[in-house]
Protein backbone atom coordinates (compact mmCIF):
# COMPACT_ATOMS: atom_id res chain seq x y z
CA UNK A 1 0.00 0.00 0.00
CA UNK A 2 1.16 3.40 -0.95
CA UNK A 3 2.38 5.78 2.26
CA UNK A 4 0.18 9.29 2.60
CA UNK A 5 3.70 10.59 3.18
CA UNK A 6 7.06 9.73 1.79
CA UNK A 7 10.53 12.02 3.64
CA UNK A 8 13.47 11.32 2.14
CA UNK A 9 16.36 12.15 5.35
CA UNK A 10 16.40 10.59 8.99
CA UNK A 11 17.64 14.44 9.99
CA UNK A 12 15.89 16.49 12.61
CA UNK A 13 14.26 17.63 9.76
CA UNK A 14 12.79 15.02 7.92
CA UNK A 15 11.90 13.10 11.59
CA UNK A 16 10.11 16.52 12.76
CA UNK A 17 8.20 16.77 9.85
CA UNK A 18 7.54 12.96 10.20
CA UNK A 19 6.75 12.85 13.88
CA UNK A 20 4.06 15.85 13.16
CA UNK A 21 2.20 14.49 10.16
CA UNK A 22 1.90 11.02 12.27
CA UNK A 23 0.25 13.35 14.76
CA UNK A 24 -1.97 14.05 12.26
CA UNK A 25 -3.13 10.48 11.80
CA UNK A 26 -0.64 10.72 7.90
CA UNK A 27 0.89 7.24 7.35
CA UNK A 28 4.06 8.39 7.03
CA UNK A 29 7.48 6.40 5.71
CA UNK A 30 11.21 7.85 5.82
CA UNK A 31 14.17 7.23 3.78
CA UNK A 32 17.87 7.54 4.89
CA UNK A 33 20.98 7.05 2.56
CA UNK A 34 22.60 5.70 5.54
CA UNK A 35 21.89 5.77 9.14
CA UNK A 36 19.10 8.01 10.30
CA UNK A 37 20.24 11.20 12.06
CA UNK A 38 24.14 10.39 11.50
CA UNK A 39 25.10 13.59 9.82
CA UNK A 40 24.82 17.07 10.32
CA UNK A 41 21.95 16.78 12.80
CA UNK A 42 24.31 14.69 15.00
CA UNK A 43 27.40 16.83 14.32
CA UNK A 44 25.81 20.09 15.62
CA UNK A 45 27.05 21.91 18.53
CA UNK A 46 22.65 22.32 19.06
CA UNK A 47 22.75 26.10 19.88
CA UNK A 48 19.10 27.75 20.02
CA UNK A 49 20.15 30.88 19.00
CA UNK A 50 18.40 33.30 16.80
CA UNK A 51 21.27 36.17 17.15
CA UNK A 52 24.02 34.06 15.50
CA UNK A 53 22.88 34.36 12.26
CA UNK A 54 20.86 37.62 12.16
CA UNK A 55 23.46 40.33 11.16
CA UNK A 56 23.83 38.33 7.70
CA UNK A 57 20.98 36.61 7.37
CA UNK A 58 17.69 39.29 8.71
CA UNK A 59 14.94 37.14 6.50
CA UNK A 60 16.11 34.02 8.71
CA UNK A 61 15.16 36.10 11.96
CA UNK A 62 11.17 35.43 12.47
CA UNK A 63 11.55 31.54 11.73
CA UNK A 64 14.37 31.41 14.11
CA UNK A 65 12.06 33.11 16.63
CA UNK A 66 9.41 31.26 15.98
CA UNK A 67 11.41 28.01 16.37
CA UNK A 68 12.65 29.28 19.90
CA UNK A 69 9.28 30.27 20.75
CA UNK A 70 8.23 26.65 20.21
CA UNK A 71 11.30 24.86 21.80
CA UNK A 72 10.33 24.53 25.35
CA UNK A 73 7.14 22.77 24.31
CA UNK A 74 8.58 20.54 21.70
CA UNK A 75 11.31 19.30 23.76
CA UNK A 76 8.39 18.28 27.05
CA UNK A 77 5.93 16.77 24.43
CA UNK A 78 9.23 15.04 22.55
CA UNK A 79 10.83 13.45 25.80
CA UNK A 80 7.43 12.56 27.16
CA UNK A 81 6.43 10.33 24.31
CA UNK A 82 9.93 8.84 23.43
CA UNK A 83 10.99 8.81 27.35
CA UNK A 84 14.35 10.47 26.07
CA UNK A 85 16.16 13.51 28.17
CA UNK A 86 17.21 16.11 25.09
CA UNK A 87 19.12 18.28 27.95
CA UNK A 88 17.19 21.57 26.89
CA UNK A 89 18.70 24.61 28.79
CA UNK A 90 18.17 28.07 28.74
CA UNK A 91 22.07 29.27 29.83
CA UNK A 92 21.65 32.53 27.49
CA UNK A 93 24.26 33.24 25.42
CA UNK A 94 27.23 36.55 25.05
CA UNK A 95 29.04 37.52 21.84
CA UNK A 96 32.35 39.06 23.01
CA UNK A 97 34.24 41.47 21.60
CA UNK A 98 38.51 42.00 21.77
CA UNK A 99 40.67 44.94 20.99
CA UNK A 100 40.57 48.77 20.59
CA UNK A 101 37.52 48.68 18.69
CA UNK A 102 35.43 46.21 20.85
CA UNK A 103 33.22 48.98 21.90
CA UNK A 104 32.76 50.12 18.27
CA UNK A 105 32.29 46.87 16.94
CA UNK A 106 29.22 46.27 19.51
CA UNK A 107 27.50 48.97 18.48
CA UNK A 108 28.04 47.76 14.99
CA UNK A 109 26.48 44.50 15.89
CA UNK A 110 23.73 45.61 17.86
CA UNK A 111 22.67 48.34 15.06
CA UNK A 112 22.57 45.21 12.62
CA UNK A 113 20.64 43.08 15.47
CA UNK A 114 18.09 45.68 15.47
CA UNK A 115 17.85 46.61 11.79
CA UNK A 116 17.20 42.11 11.63
CA UNK A 117 14.32 42.92 14.12
CA UNK A 118 16.37 41.21 17.69
CA UNK A 119 18.03 43.02 20.56
CA UNK A 120 20.63 42.06 23.11
CA UNK A 121 22.03 43.67 26.24
CA UNK A 122 25.07 45.44 26.08
CA UNK A 123 27.82 44.84 28.61
CA UNK A 124 30.88 46.03 29.10
CA UNK A 125 33.81 43.55 29.52
CA UNK A 126 33.57 43.20 33.91
CA UNK A 127 29.83 43.22 33.40
CA UNK A 128 30.49 40.26 31.02
CA UNK A 129 32.85 38.89 33.11
CA UNK A 130 30.51 38.98 36.43
CA UNK A 131 27.86 36.81 34.22
CA UNK A 132 30.32 34.55 32.77
CA UNK A 133 33.71 34.45 35.34
CA UNK A 134 35.87 31.71 32.53
CA UNK A 135 35.63 35.02 30.20
CA UNK A 136 39.44 36.26 29.08
CA UNK A 137 40.25 39.76 30.94
CA UNK A 138 40.75 40.57 27.41
CA UNK A 139 37.25 40.53 26.51
CA UNK A 140 36.22 44.83 26.10
CA UNK A 141 32.81 44.50 25.35
CA UNK A 142 29.78 41.99 25.03
CA UNK A 143 25.88 41.37 24.65
CA UNK A 144 23.97 39.40 26.19
CA UNK A 145 21.42 37.50 25.29
CA UNK A 146 18.93 35.70 28.33
CA UNK A 147 16.92 33.67 26.44
CA UNK A 148 19.07 31.98 23.99
CA UNK A 149 19.05 28.41 24.86
CA UNK A 150 20.66 24.34 23.52
CA UNK A 151 19.83 21.04 23.32
CA UNK A 152 21.77 17.78 23.17
CA UNK A 153 21.60 16.99 19.41
CA UNK A 154 22.15 13.49 19.54
CA UNK A 155 19.56 13.06 21.95
CA UNK A 156 17.08 15.33 20.31
CA UNK A 157 18.08 13.13 16.94
CA UNK A 158 17.55 9.65 19.43
CA UNK A 159 14.05 11.16 21.06
CA UNK A 160 12.62 12.05 17.37
CA UNK A 161 13.62 8.73 15.81
CA UNK A 162 11.55 7.02 18.63
CA UNK A 163 8.93 9.70 18.96
CA UNK A 164 8.16 8.93 15.37
CA UNK A 165 8.41 5.15 15.42
CA UNK A 166 5.88 5.51 18.59
CA UNK A 167 3.63 7.14 16.02
CA UNK A 168 3.84 4.21 13.76
CA UNK A 169 6.51 6.31 11.59
CA UNK A 170 8.61 3.63 9.21
CA UNK A 171 12.17 4.25 9.43
CA UNK A 172 14.60 2.54 6.79
CA UNK A 173 18.00 2.99 6.72
CA UNK A 174 20.39 2.72 3.59
CA UNK A 175 17.79 3.46 1.38
CA UNK A 176 19.05 6.21 -0.99
CA UNK A 177 16.82 8.21 -3.06
CA UNK A 178 18.16 8.51 -7.23
CA UNK A 179 15.11 10.39 -8.28
CA UNK A 180 12.17 11.89 -7.32
CA UNK A 181 9.81 9.93 -9.48
CA UNK A 182 7.65 12.99 -11.97
CA UNK A 183 5.47 12.05 -14.55
CA UNK A 184 3.03 14.99 -16.52
CA UNK A 185 4.00 17.47 -13.63
CA UNK A 186 3.21 15.43 -10.36
CA UNK A 187 5.22 13.38 -8.29
CA UNK A 188 4.46 9.87 -7.58
CA UNK A 189 7.17 8.68 -5.28
CA UNK A 190 10.78 8.05 -5.53
CA UNK A 191 13.36 5.31 -7.73
CA UNK A 192 16.01 3.97 -4.96
CA UNK A 193 18.47 1.13 -5.25
CA UNK A 194 15.91 -1.40 -4.54
CA UNK A 195 12.73 -0.13 -6.83
CA UNK A 196 10.66 2.14 -7.01
CA UNK A 197 8.88 3.56 -4.12
CA UNK A 198 5.00 5.40 -4.48
CA UNK A 199 3.57 7.30 -2.05
CA UNK A 200 0.72 10.27 -2.55
CA UNK A 201 3.08 13.28 -1.03
CA UNK A 202 7.01 13.76 -0.96
CA UNK A 203 8.83 15.90 1.24
CA UNK A 204 12.80 16.10 0.54
CA UNK A 205 14.41 16.82 3.60
CA UNK A 206 18.06 14.89 2.39
CA UNK A 207 20.17 18.00 3.97
CA UNK A 208 23.36 18.34 1.71
CA UNK A 209 22.67 15.21 -0.44
CA UNK A 210 19.45 17.03 -1.53
CA UNK A 211 20.90 18.06 -4.84
CA UNK A 212 22.43 14.63 -5.68
CA UNK A 213 18.27 13.75 -6.00
CA UNK A 214 16.96 13.69 -9.73
CA UNK A 215 14.29 16.14 -10.36
CA UNK A 216 15.14 18.04 -7.03
CA UNK A 217 18.36 20.24 -7.61
CA UNK A 218 16.65 22.53 -9.38
CA UNK A 219 14.71 23.31 -6.17
CA UNK A 220 17.10 22.41 -3.64
CA UNK A 221 21.00 23.50 -5.20
CA UNK A 222 22.05 22.59 -1.83
CA UNK A 223 26.06 21.96 -0.94
CA UNK A 224 28.14 20.67 1.89
CA UNK A 225 30.05 23.14 4.16
CA UNK A 226 32.61 21.14 6.64
CA UNK A 227 32.23 21.89 10.08
CA UNK A 228 34.84 20.84 12.68
CA UNK A 229 33.98 20.55 16.03
CA UNK A 230 36.27 19.32 19.70
CA UNK A 231 34.10 18.32 22.72
CA UNK A 232 36.17 19.29 25.91
CA UNK A 233 35.94 18.81 29.28
CA UNK A 234 35.99 21.86 30.80
CA UNK A 235 37.08 21.16 34.69
CA UNK A 236 35.60 23.27 37.61
CA UNK A 237 36.28 26.46 36.27
CA UNK A 238 34.17 26.19 32.32
CA UNK A 239 32.03 28.22 30.83
CA UNK A 240 28.52 27.78 32.32
CA UNK A 241 26.83 30.38 29.11
CA UNK A 242 27.26 29.95 25.56
CA UNK A 243 29.73 31.95 24.12
CA UNK A 244 30.34 33.70 20.77
CA UNK A 245 33.51 35.38 19.11
CA UNK A 246 34.78 35.88 15.88
CA UNK A 247 36.50 33.20 16.07
CA UNK A 248 34.57 30.68 17.52
CA UNK A 249 32.18 29.20 20.11
CA UNK A 250 32.08 27.52 23.10
CA UNK A 251 28.77 25.28 23.94
CA UNK A 252 28.63 24.44 27.56
CA UNK A 253 26.83 20.96 27.80
CA UNK A 254 25.07 20.56 31.37
CA UNK A 255 27.29 16.77 32.35
CA UNK A 256 30.42 18.89 32.48
CA UNK A 257 31.77 18.77 28.54
CA UNK A 258 32.10 22.24 26.16
CA UNK A 259 31.54 21.78 22.60
CA UNK A 260 33.90 23.92 20.76
CA UNK A 261 33.12 25.47 17.27
CA UNK A 262 33.72 25.57 14.21
CA UNK A 263 34.79 25.87 10.79
CA UNK A 264 33.29 26.88 7.72
CA UNK A 265 34.81 25.09 5.06
CA UNK A 266 34.34 23.97 1.15
CA UNK A 267 35.65 20.36 1.38
CA UNK A 268 32.96 18.80 -1.14
CA UNK A 269 31.74 15.88 1.13
CA UNK A 270 34.92 15.02 2.94
CA UNK A 271 34.48 15.12 7.05
CA UNK A 272 37.75 14.99 8.06
CA UNK A 273 38.70 16.17 10.83
CA UNK A 274 42.54 18.26 9.95
CA UNK A 275 44.98 19.69 12.35
CA UNK A 276 44.46 23.31 10.53
CA UNK A 277 40.62 23.26 11.62
CA UNK A 278 41.10 21.93 15.42
CA UNK A 279 44.15 24.37 15.88
CA UNK A 280 41.70 27.27 14.40
CA UNK A 281 38.81 26.29 17.14
CA UNK A 282 41.21 25.18 20.38
CA UNK A 283 42.92 29.00 20.15
CA UNK A 284 39.81 30.39 19.39
CA UNK A 285 38.18 28.67 22.50
CA UNK A 286 41.07 29.47 24.66
CA UNK A 287 41.47 33.44 23.46
CA UNK A 288 37.48 33.28 24.80
CA UNK A 289 38.02 31.19 28.19
CA UNK A 290 42.08 30.51 28.80
CA UNK A 291 41.16 27.94 31.20
CA UNK A 292 40.29 25.60 28.09
CA UNK A 293 43.91 26.09 27.39
CA UNK A 294 44.57 22.74 29.74
CA UNK A 295 41.05 20.86 28.89
CA UNK A 296 41.57 17.58 27.76
CA UNK A 297 39.68 16.69 24.32
CA UNK A 298 37.23 14.10 25.02
CA UNK A 299 36.42 13.78 21.01
CA UNK A 300 36.81 15.89 18.01
CA UNK A 301 34.39 15.58 14.45
CA UNK A 302 32.92 16.86 11.62
CA UNK A 303 29.97 17.87 9.83
CA UNK A 304 28.31 18.97 6.49
CA UNK A 305 25.86 21.83 6.73
CA UNK A 306 23.54 21.94 4.22
CA UNK A 307 23.77 24.97 2.38
CA UNK A 308 21.66 27.06 0.03
CA UNK A 309 23.12 29.51 -2.27
CA UNK A 310 21.97 32.18 -0.66
CA UNK A 311 22.10 30.34 2.95
CA UNK A 312 18.88 30.66 3.81
CA UNK A 313 16.84 27.16 4.00
CA UNK A 314 14.56 25.85 1.12
CA UNK A 315 10.95 25.35 2.67
CA UNK A 316 7.59 25.03 0.58
CA UNK A 317 6.07 22.89 -2.09
CA UNK A 318 7.71 22.90 -5.96
CA UNK A 319 5.40 23.54 -9.01
CA UNK A 320 5.52 19.80 -9.32
CA UNK A 321 2.57 18.53 -7.64
CA UNK A 322 2.88 16.68 -4.50
CA UNK A 323 6.46 17.52 -4.08
CA UNK A 324 8.07 19.73 -1.28
CA UNK A 325 11.09 20.86 -0.10
CA UNK A 326 12.55 20.84 3.66
CA UNK A 327 16.26 21.67 3.44
CA UNK A 328 19.29 23.96 2.93
CA UNK A 329 18.74 25.44 7.11
CA UNK A 330 22.68 25.70 6.98
CA UNK A 331 23.91 26.68 10.69
CA UNK A 332 20.14 26.25 12.49
CA UNK A 333 18.64 23.17 11.52
CA UNK A 334 18.52 22.05 14.95
CA UNK A 335 17.51 25.43 16.37
CA UNK A 336 14.14 25.54 12.53
CA UNK A 337 13.53 22.04 13.16
CA UNK A 338 9.99 22.51 15.42
CA UNK A 339 8.62 25.47 13.19
CA UNK A 340 10.03 23.54 10.09
CA UNK A 341 7.67 20.77 10.83
CA UNK A 342 4.95 23.04 11.86
CA UNK A 343 5.33 25.03 8.33
CA UNK A 344 5.37 21.37 6.57
CA UNK A 345 2.17 20.89 8.26
CA UNK A 346 0.55 23.80 6.88
CA UNK A 347 1.64 23.53 3.61
CA UNK A 348 0.57 19.56 3.08
CA UNK A 349 -2.64 20.38 5.01
CA UNK A 350 -3.52 22.94 2.59
CA UNK A 351 -3.49 25.57 5.50
CA UNK A 352 -1.66 29.54 6.08
CA UNK A 353 1.59 29.30 7.31
CA UNK A 354 2.47 30.77 10.52
CA UNK A 355 5.37 32.45 9.23
CA UNK A 356 5.80 33.39 5.84
CA UNK A 357 7.66 31.22 2.98
CA UNK A 358 7.92 33.80 0.44
CA UNK A 359 12.13 34.23 1.73
CA UNK A 360 12.36 30.69 1.37
CA UNK A 361 10.58 29.27 -1.48
CA UNK A 362 11.46 26.59 -3.40
CA UNK A 363 11.62 28.51 -7.05
CA UNK A 364 14.04 31.34 -6.20
CA UNK A 365 16.33 29.21 -7.88
CA UNK A 366 14.88 27.50 -10.37
CA UNK A 367 13.83 28.40 -13.69
CA UNK A 368 10.38 27.33 -14.37
CA UNK A 369 9.65 23.73 -14.94
CA UNK A 370 10.40 22.67 -18.47
N1 LIG B 1 25.34 26.57 14.24
C1 LIG B 1 26.70 26.44 14.49
C2 LIG B 1 27.50 26.07 13.32
O1 LIG B 1 27.00 25.94 12.23
O2 LIG B 1 28.70 25.94 13.47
Amino acid sequence: MSEDLLIVGGGAIGCAIAWEMAGEGWKVRLLDRQKPGAEASWAAAGMLSPSAEAPHLPPLVPLARAALDLYPGFVEQLESIAGIHTDFERQGSLVVFFGGRANHTQGEFLAALARAGLDGEPLTGEEARRREPSLNPEVAAAVWFAEEASVDPRALGRALRAAAERRGVAIEAGAEVFRALIERGRCRGVATAAGEISAARVVIAAGCYSAAIEGVARYAPTRPVRGQMAALDGGAARPRTMIRSERGYLVPRPDGRVFAGSTLENAGFDKSVTAGGLRKILNGAAEIAPSLENAVILETWAGLRPDSPDHLPILGPTEIENLSIATGHYRDGILLAPITARLARAWLLGQPPEVSLDPFSPFRFASPAP
